[in-house]
């Protein structure tokens, strides 16, 4: 007892200075309203849960979880509110707005179910160690979601990424408060869900024999690997990724691919398409000529197929994709020319039109709403279509104009496969582009060009990670973090309460060094770099990196730094030059990952 109250003391007169002087509580994303507190909560055996009903004991049980993981410590669930308590009270509805108040004897959550949870993640946020305990620095915050949908896309088609890693990104997920994981299932390359009616689509179409080395274009004709890839989810393990993300509050978008990216399909079922031949699973990428054609049998397929992935996932949207279909197959087939004329349609845009109304019936027939990408306006929008928008926020903005809800998720700001380097030679091979960290945070999803009542159309973001050039685990928590760390605060947080320097270099830090302890591999961003003038009047250059405890290596000669470069202490004084220095770092982490070299123009620094 007296060991806790000498530590009880020692944390809060530590905290006390750390905390509510300099205001440092790193949570991301920032929360709507914060008033730092007085004293901490001290978490340790003694603290309990009181969990007031089922699905708060299911968030208190998340929460426990967490702990034991990260901390190896597991509160009981009683109902004494006495002592050191953690009191849940929940209204029994999925609000995700919450108020969390932590004072030096009780945290009080109270908030819808999914704000619970998310009153649990921002508690995690706060813990810190302190003298081998855990305390939590008194606060006092009501927090609730700028947008209502905040998504994250993973292409699992281009390459297979397993049931485990699945639910890793899951849970980083839920930690920044995302609420929808749009899952990619179906591309050319590619078919990743069993279809009990369908079993050459398990058999046959999720697996290609060999896929191209390099990026598209690095040789022709492509050299492949030689090596089989492929995988699909049985419907049991899609089962139970869906109920593993709604305790995470997160709903699983499901897409499948119409009326093109289905190479894969007919190859294992030709009689789907237009031409009388024979198709292959590809292992290169780009956008095919191979897609379905209109044909009941092909209607009376995707349906079947529809009503097996309705009955697996209960998400109310259903994404279709639509985007990227060429219309060469359907020029150069009797069968749809007909349709187009019976039809009395304009032309091949209208038939995509016409596929795209007929599936979304069905869908609105089951009591579900249609997705699809931003090609889906071409031809007419089907009647209730929701549009992703992809190629920049045109067909967004189009959308809105005409009533229709949408979802931005532009190439321009949250296409998570492209470069993080703006030479691409520094980085592991991506598609192209070159989306910073910086430019992700500065999105703003509601357009300045649409009125109050448009605006209202947008439901939220999405950023999506395209996996061409991701074959590995590794690699799609490169692409993925800390990008979405960033795209939570544009999701989550209000516009004027954003903030990038308070995000990077205030808030960022301590989550980096977290990601590393989940043994998330994220990338190492470059460093804030700050030029100065020394009272000697010597240029200075400060080094501030976003992972906390990380230590820094650096020349200014030109030369290649490494760990036998110059140990980074304080602001470095320049030595005067005639010739332009050049900065050269790396960053290395507590855990010991090292960073790619980052160089720096000196120019000014004569
Ligand atoms: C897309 O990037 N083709 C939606």
């Amino acid at each position: 007892m007296l060991k806790r109250i000498v530590f009880v003391l020692i944390a809060w007169m530590a905290v006390s200075n750390a905390y509510a002087q300099n205001g440092v509580y790193s949570i991301i994303p920032k929360p709507a309203s914060l008033q730092p507190g007085k004293g901490v909560f001290i978490l340790d055996q003694q603290t309990h849960l009181v969990a007031k009903s089922d699905a708060a004991k299911r968030n208190a049980d998340l929460f426990n979880d967490f702990l034991w993981n990260r901390y190896k410590l597991k509160l009981t669930v009683t109902p004494d509110t006495s002592g050191n308590a953690i009191i849940i009270e929940e209204q029994g509805n999925e609000q995700e707005a919450y108020t969390l108040n932590v004072s030096t004897d009780k945290i009080s959550i109270k908030g819808g179910n999914s704000g619970g949870f998310y009153a649990f993640q921002t508690v995690l946020q706060l813990i810190e160690t302190q003298n081998g305990g855990l305390i939590i620095p008194a606060v006092s915050i009501a927090d609730k979601p700028a947008f209502g949908y905040r998504g994250v896309m993973i292409d699992v088609a281009r390459h297979f990424f397993s049931l485990d890693e699945m639910k890793k990104i899951v849970d980083a997920m839920a930690y920044f408060k995302f609420n929808r994981l749009h899952w990619h299932l179906t591309e050319d390359q590619g078919w990743r869900l069993e279809i009990k009616k369908y079993p050459k689509l398990t058999q046959l179409s999720a697996w290609r024999d060999s896929t191209i080395i390099g990026q598209y274009g690095d040789f022709k004709p492509f050299v492949y690997d030689g090596e089989k890839h492929g995988g699909y989810y049985t419907q049991d393990e899609a089962r139970e990724l869906v109920k593993y993300a709604a305790d995470r509050k997160i709903t699983i978008v499901p897409e499948i691919e119409l009326p093109g990216h289905s190479t894969a399909v007919l190859a294992a079922y030709p009689e789907f398409g237009c031409k009388d031949t024979t198709y292959h699973v590809p292992g290169y990428w780009g956008v095919h000529y191979s897609i379905f054609c209109p044909k009941e049998e092909t209607f009376k397929f995707l349906e079947d197929v529809l009503t097996e992935v309705m009955d697996i996932f209960p998400s109310e949207f259903i994404h279709i994709g639509g985007d990227e279909v060429p219309k060469e197959h359907w020029k150069e087939s009797a069968f749809a020319q007909k349709l187009i004329s019976k039809q009395k349609l304009k032309d091949e845009h209208g038939l995509q039109s016409y596929f795209i109304t007929r599936i979304e019936k069905f869908l609105n027939q089951h009591g579900r709403r249609l997705v699809g990408w931003d090609e889906i306006l071409e031809g007419g929008l089907a009647p209730n279509a929701t549009v992703m928008s992809w190629r920049g926020e045109a067909g967004g903005i189009a959308a809105a104009r005409m009533g229709h809800d949408v979802i931005m998720s532009p190439n321009s700001h949250l296409y998570l496969d492209h470069y993080q380097a703006k030479d691409g030679k520094t980085e592991p091979v991506a598609i192209g582009g070159f989306l910073p960290l910086e430019r992700v945070y500065s999105y703003h999803p509601k357009p300045d060009s649409l009125t109050a009542e448009q605006q209202k159309h947008v439901l939220g973001v999405q950023g999506n990670l395209w996996t061409e050039y991701i074959p590995t685990n590794n690699k799609l928590e490169y692409m993925l973090f800390p990008r979405i760390l960033a795209l939570s605060e544009v999701a989550w947080t209000e516009r004027a309460d954003q903030n990038y320097d308070d995000f990077s270099t205030k808030r960022l830090p301590l989550r980096l060094q977290e990601l590393e302890q989940m043994n998330v591999f994220y990338r190492i961003p470059e460093a804030k770099i700050r030029f100065g003038t020394a009272s000697s009047g010597r240029k200075t250059v400060e080094i501030i990196p976003f992972v906390n405890n990380s230590t820094i290596y650096y020349t200014v000669d030109g030369h290649k730094a490494d760990q036998a470069a110059t140990l980074y202490s304080g602001p470095i004084q320049l030595p005067y030059s005639a010739k332009p220095l050049t900065l050269n770092y790396i960053i290395v982490t507590p855990g010991g990952r090292i960073s790619n070299m980052f160089s720096v123009s000196l120019a000014d620094s004569k």
